[in-house]
This record gives C-alpha cells, sequence and structure tokens, in this order.
C-alpha cells in the first residue's frame, strides 16, 4: 500500500502501463475485486496525488483483481481463479513479484509452474531478505531456478532505484575529472551511512531474525559499496555492471572470528524520553532471550583488496533509531600534499541518498575580506529536487519499470546475492559466539560509543551534519 501501489499507480499515470496491463493481488485474504479496490482506495490515498487526476485514479484502480491463494496450503483452487484470469493472455509479458516471506519463494514457485502459469515471457520479482545466511540463499536460488531462468528472475534492492546511486555512476563514468583521483593515492576512506530514526514497531517477528546486518549492510549498504569502489565498466549493460559488482564483494578482506572484535560493532537501542528501547517496542511479539542479542546498529570497518583500494577504509554504519534519517555515501579526500594556508581541510563528496536527494563536494575557499587568507570549507551542491523540474521517482517505479521492460541492470544477480553472504556469514558466527550483549545506546543518539572509537582509533570521525 505504501510503496508499490503508489509506484503502479505512477507508472500508469505516466503512460508506462499498456491499456490491458492488469494488476493481480494474491493473498490469503478471501478479498473480492471490488472489496480489494476499496481498500487501496482508502489506504493508497495517503501516498498518491489522487485528486490531481480522479479519472487516472478510477482508471487505475479497475485495473486491481484479488485472487485468494494460499501457498503451501491444502486448497488449490486459487491457482485455478488465477489461471482462469490469465487465460488466453499467455502471449503477454507476466511479473509475479514475490513480497512474502522467503520460505514462500520455492514453493510459490513450484505452485505457480504446476498450475501451469510460467511462460516463457514470465518473470519474477523476490523481495529481499534473500534467505538468512549462505546456505539459505542458495536453497532459495536453487528453489527458483529450477523454474525460472535466471534471466527471468529480478532480486530486488530498492537502494539500487534510488536516483543517487543511479547518478553515482553517471558522476563517475560521465566526467573526467574524477575517475583519476578515484583511488587510494586521493581518498582517505569512505563513509556509507543509512541512519533512520524509525525504530521497529511491531517488526519483532521479523527484525529479531535479522537484525541491521542481515537487514541493511548484507544488501543496501553492500550494495552502495560496489557502485562506489567497482572498475569502469567496458559497457552501460547488464552483465557488465554486474560483474564489476561482484568483483568489490570477492575482494572484500573477510572479518571472522576475533576480528570481529576489533572491525565490527553491535549496538541496540534502549529506551529514552519518550522513545521506547528495542525490547520494549509496542505491538510485538513478546521479546525472547534472544531479541536481547539483537542488533539494532551496526558499523563495521570493511576493507578491499585490490590495487585502486588498498589500506582505505570503508566504514559501512547503519542503525534504527538514530537523531536523523539519513543515507549517504561520504568520500573523504586527503588532505593536500603541502599546505601554504593554515586552517585548510581536505575535500569531502557526499552523494545524498536521503531524505533530499543530491550531491555535494566540499571545497576550500577564501572567506571574502581584506586582510589575512582565512580558508572556509564550502559546498559544490546539486540537489536533483531544486535542479531538474522533472519529478523525482520513487525508488519502486523506476525498478518497476525495468522489470516491465525486462532490464536486470539494478537488480542483483543470483552471484552477487550469495558473495554478499559469503563475507556476511562469518561475522554472523563471531557475533553468535560472543557472548557480550550489543552495546546500548540510547533511542535518539548517534550509536553506542564503540562506533565512534571505530573511526576514532585512526583520528577519524563519522560525518555528522554541519
Ligand atoms: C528495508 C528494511 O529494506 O529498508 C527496513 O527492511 C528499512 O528495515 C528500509 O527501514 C529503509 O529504506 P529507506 O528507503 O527508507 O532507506
Amino acid at each position: 500500500m505504501r510503496k508499490l501501489l503508489p509506484a503502479l499507480y505512477h507508472c500508469d499515470r505516466d503512460g508506462r502501463l499498456s491499456p490491458a496491463t492488469r494488476v493481480i493481488a494474491m493473498s490469503r485474504g478471501g478479498l473480492t475485486d471490488a472489496d480489494f479496490r476499496g481498500k487501496v482506495d482508502a489506504e493508497v490515498r495517503a501516498f498518491v496525488p489522487v485528486d490531481d487526476d480522479p479519472s487516472g485514479w478510477e482508471r487505475f484502480l479497475g485495473r486491481l483483481h484479488h485472487v485468494s491463494v494460499d501457498v503451501g496450503g491444502a486448497d488449490g483452487s486459487g491457482w485455478h481463479d488465477l489461471a482462469a484470469l490469465l487465460a488466453g493472455h499467455e502471449d503477454r509479458d507476466r511479473v509475479f513479484y514475490l513480497a512474502s516471506p522467503p520460505r514462500t519463494f520455492g514453493p510459490f514457485c513450484r505452485e505457480l509452474a504446476a498450475a501451469g502459469l510460467v511462460t516463457p515471457r514470465s518473470r519474477v520479482v523476490l523481495e529481499k531478505p534473500l534467505g538468512h545466511d549462505l546456505p539459505s540463499a542458495q536453497r532459495i536460488n536453487d528453489e527458483v531456478g529450477a523454474i525460472f531462468d535466471e534471466r527471468q528472475i529480478f532480486r530486488i534492492d530498492h537502494y539500487l532505484g534510488k536516483e543517487t546511486v543511479q547518478n553515482l555512476l553517471v558522476l563517475r563514468f560521465a566526467n573526467a575529472f574524477l575517475e583519476p583521483i578515484w583511488n587510494s593515492l586521493w581518498i582517505d576512506h569512505v563513509q556509507i551511512t543509512a541512519a533512520e530514526t524509525v525504530g521497529t514497531p511491531g517488526r519483532r517477528g521479523y527484525y529479531d531474525h535479522a537484525g541491521a546486518l542481515r537487514d541493511m549492510v548484507q544488501n543496501h549498504l553492500l550494495q552502495l559499496l560496489t557502485l562506489t569502489a567497482m572498475e569502469p565498466p567496458a559497457r552501460n549493460d547488464r552483465e557488465a555492471i554486474r560483474d564489476e559488482k561482484v568483483k568489490v564483494l570477492q575482494a572484500l578482506r573477510p572479518i571472522a572470528g576475533t576480528e570481529a572484535g576489533r572491525f565490527t560493532v553491535r549496538g541496540q537501542y534502549t529506551g529514552a524520553g519518550d522513545l521506547p528501547g528495542y525490547l520494549d517496542e509496542p505491538g510485538s511479539t513478546p521479546p525472547t532471550e534472544g531479541s536481547r542479542r539483537v542488533e539494532t546498529f551496526t558499523a563495521i570497518r570493511a576493507e578491499i583488496r585490490n590495487w585502486r583500494w588498498a589500506g582505505v577504509p570503508f566504514y559501512l554504519r547503519t542503525g534504527k533509531r538514530m537523531p536523523y534519517r539519513r543515507s549517504e555515501i561520504v568520500v573523504q579526500f586527503k588532505d593536500v600534499p603541502h599546505s601554504i594556508f593554515p586552517g585548510g581541510s581536505p575535500n569531502r563528496l557526499v552523494l545524498r541518498l536521503q531524505p533530499e536527494e543530491g550531491i555535494e563536494l566540499h571545497i576550500m575557499a577564501k572567506e571574502p575580506g581584506a586582510g589575512e587568507v582565512t580558508l572556509k570549507p564550502v559546498p559544490l551542491a546539486l540537489s536533483f529536487g531544486k535542479t531538474f523540474s522533472n519529478r523525482v521517482p520513487e525508488a519502486y517505479e523506476r525498478l518497476l519499470t525495468d522489470v516491465l521492460a525486462g532490464n536486470p541492470t539494478l537488480f542483483m544477480r543470483r552471484d552477487e546475492v550469495e558473495a554478499a553472504w559469503r563475507w556476511i556469514d562469518p561475522i554472523l558466527d563471531a557475533w553468535r559466539a560472543d557472548p557480550a550483549l550489543p552495546e546500548p545506546y540510547p533511542a535518539g543518539t548517534t550509536g553506542p560509543a564503540g562506533a565512534h572509537e571505530l573511526l576514532g582509533r585512526s583520528g577519524r570521525a563519522w560525518h555528522e551534519e554541519e
């Protein structure tokens, strides 16, 4: 209701759905088409400007259908209902979008195939998390791969649909000035942050088994890292870009055993003021002993073992209940080799994904004045919202458009997902073996002390708003 249907509505409004396109929701809900349309009409309105175009909204509602299917259940009648709706449309594209728990992916595909609904023009979209470790991810990939070809499988990571992320490739590879200095000679370190103010109310069932490492780092943060660090691909095509991304994941230095204590930090938020702690979040199943070990914050010092990046730390950080909502990639350049002015500070490039998508290059400038030369860091700033009059599309809009067009460039290939788990699993093992609980941090703060020490040890600090 909040992301997918609004994105489909915008695709419709922008003329990217053919007149014959239908959206068939499948759930165990036992809804009729009319019930489902009524529910969407009531709930999606808050997220789209329906009143700007009432007839367009009616047209969109008219595309919606609902079929009740219980995947893995004894009653297979729902599959017949779906087959009846799709009959006679075998020559059209079919996109099966699975926004359901990963354990249902395999059974869903098998039942779909058994009902004869998989055609050569079918595609399947898998929402993260793709498993909870490497073996479970491989199992899901095998199960889905037994029914669909890899070219038909779209593993979605909505961070890849964000404008700034795509702009990162344009910035790096359509401009001449950055690439010569995009390496360990000129870059001191990189920080990738995804900070959220939200907690996990009502999500304990999921989050207790996920934690920040699986929920955010394995996918979103590692995707940002690969795009920042990858070598220039020879072509702007699906395989060339994904080939380069996989190489970065394969070059990550493993963090295992006692090294996890030096290179990773785990935190869990505690209650502060009106904000509840993780263990007291309302609307959840009651906390268990295991809940106390779940990290709602993590910071990691990653290293990429290749010529370009040797010796350049990539610091990753994500957390719930931080004081601000901000996702960004910060590339911190080294200081000038020889300074002739007092008070300078090194250049910094900030690629902001949210709240406002944009790019800022912090350079040193002279403060106007006749006396002593005084330096001041000033941003050369590009705000997408202010610079371009086009509406900045939501990540899901871009990604759904690509699925409909059959373009998988911004989706994770099987080997990418598995390479990411290969790096994550030893960290999870080390944490499991460690009797210590995550470090507490009060809700509304920037994470536990350990996160600041992780950088402080080498004289660095996390980038905070100036
Ligand atoms: C999801 C995670 O993938 O990304 C959530 O499961 C998280 O826990 C969300 O809140 C963050 O997305 P965004 O686009 O708001 O940064």
